[in-house]
C-alpha cells in the first residue's frame, strides 16, 4: 500500500487499489505545491519513456510538461516504432528501461502495465478496459478542488463497462465519505468492482448529484459499428438539461468528448472539464517527484 509514510520511489503504478487515502492526501498536498511554483529543478537529468500504443493528447502531453517543468526529459515511443516490426511489449519496454528512468504505459490490454512492471518501473496509463490510475488521481483532486467532497453525491455516467477512467474512479472514491451513482445504457452498465453504489437514470442523477462526471462512448472497444452506432448519442448533458441540476453542481469529463457534452455548456462556470485537464499536468508532476 502506498501511504504518506511509504517510500514511492522506483515503485510501479498500476492500478488505484494500491493507494491508501494518506498516499492520495500526499499526492493531492503536493499537487498544490505544484501548481504554485514556477519552475523546479527536481528531476534534472531524469528520463522518461512515454510508451503509447493507443492515441492520447492530455495523458501523453501533460506527463511531458509536468517531466519539462521538473526539469527532466522524456522519450516518446508511439506505434510508428519497432511496434510496427512486430517487437514485443517485453522487448520494447526491455529496450525502453535501458534509455529512460521509468516508463508511463498506455496500451490496449488489462493487465498489460503489471506485465510490464516485472522489468522496471512502470506508471499505467491505461490499460485498455482495466484502469487508469494517474486519471483518478486528478479526478480526485479536482473535484476535491471544486467542492468539500465529503459526504457528496457523485454520479459516473456513459460507457462504465469498457471506461477504464471510471473503473479506477470509483475504486478510488471507496476511500471517501461519497455516495457514488451509476448511469449507464444497459449494455454499458460498470463491471462488479466491489464498491458500494447506486444504479439510477441520468435525470435522476441530475437533479441529486454534486459532481457530474460523463464519459465517452468507447467506440473503440465495440466488435462492430453497428453495435457502436445504436448506443450513440444515448445520453447527452446540455445546458438545458443542466437547468434541473443543482447551481453547484460541477461537470467533469475526462475527455476526449465526442456528443455527450453540449459546447454550449462549456461557458458555464459548472463545467470543470478544462480546469481537470490542466490539473492534470500538476498531479503528474506531484506523482513525478514521488517517482523519482
Ligand atoms: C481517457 C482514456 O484514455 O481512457 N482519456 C484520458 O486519458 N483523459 C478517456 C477516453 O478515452 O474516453
Amino acid at each position: 500500500m502506498l501511504t504518506d509514510k511509504s517510500e514511492w520511489k522506483g515503485v510501479s503504478i498500476t492500478s488505484v487499489s494500491q493507494f491508501a487515502r494518506s498516499g492520495v492526501d500526499l499526492v493531492m498536498r503536493k499537487a498544490e505545491t505544484m501548481r504554485e511554483a514556477k519552475i523546479r529543478e527536481d528531476l534534472k537529468g531524469k528520463v522518461l519513456g512515454l510508451l503509447f500504443y493507443e492515441p492520447s493528447t492530455r495523458t501523453r502531453c501533460s506527463f511531458e510538461a509536468a517531466m519539462q517543468r521538473l526539469g527532466g526529459t522524456t522519450v516518446l515511443v508511439t506505434q510508428d516504432s519497432s511496434i510496427k516490426k512486430g517487437e514485443s511489449l517485453e522487448d520494447t519496454i526491455k529496450m525502453l528501461m535501458c534509455y529512460c528512468d521509468g516508463v508511463v504505459l498506455r496500451h490496449p490490454e488489462p493487465g498489460a502495465s503489471q506485465r510490464a512492471s516485472q522489468l522496471g518501473p512502470i506508471i499505467n496509463a491505461g490499460d485498455g478496459i482495466g484502469e487508469h490510475p494517474t486519471q483518478a488521481l486528478l479526478d480526485v483532486y479536482t473535484l476535491s478542488r471544486e467542492m468539500a467532497l465529503e459526504g457528496k453525491t457523485i454520479a459516473l455516467i456513459g460507457d462504465l463497462k469498457h471506461g477504464r477512467t471510471t473503473h479506477s474512479l470509483a475504486k478510488l472514491l471507496a476511500l471517501y465519505d461519497v455516495k457514488l451513482l451509476y448511469v449507464a445504457p444497459d449494455k454499458l452498465k460498470m463491471p462488479d468492482l466491489g464498491v458500494a453504489h447506486e444504479e439510477c437514470s441520468l435525470e435522476e442523477a441530475v437533479e441529486v448529484a454534486d459532481a457530474l462526471y460523463v464519459t465517452r462512448i468507447q467506440k473503440e472497444r465495440f466488435a462492430s459499428v453497428e453495435e457502436y452506432d445504436a448506443l450513440k448519442g444515448s445520453y447527452k448533458i446540455n445546458p438545458d438539461l443542466m437547468t434541473k441540476a443543482k447551481s453547484t453542481c460541477v461537470v467533469l469529463h475526462p475527455l476526449p468528448r465526442n456528443d455527450e457534452i453540449d459546447p454550449a455548456f462549456d461557458s458555464d462556470p459548472r463545467a470543470a472539464y478544462f480546469r481537470q485537464a490542466q490539473n492534470g499536468m500538476y498531479v503528474r508532476m506531484a506523482l513525478l517527484s514521488l517517482f523519482f
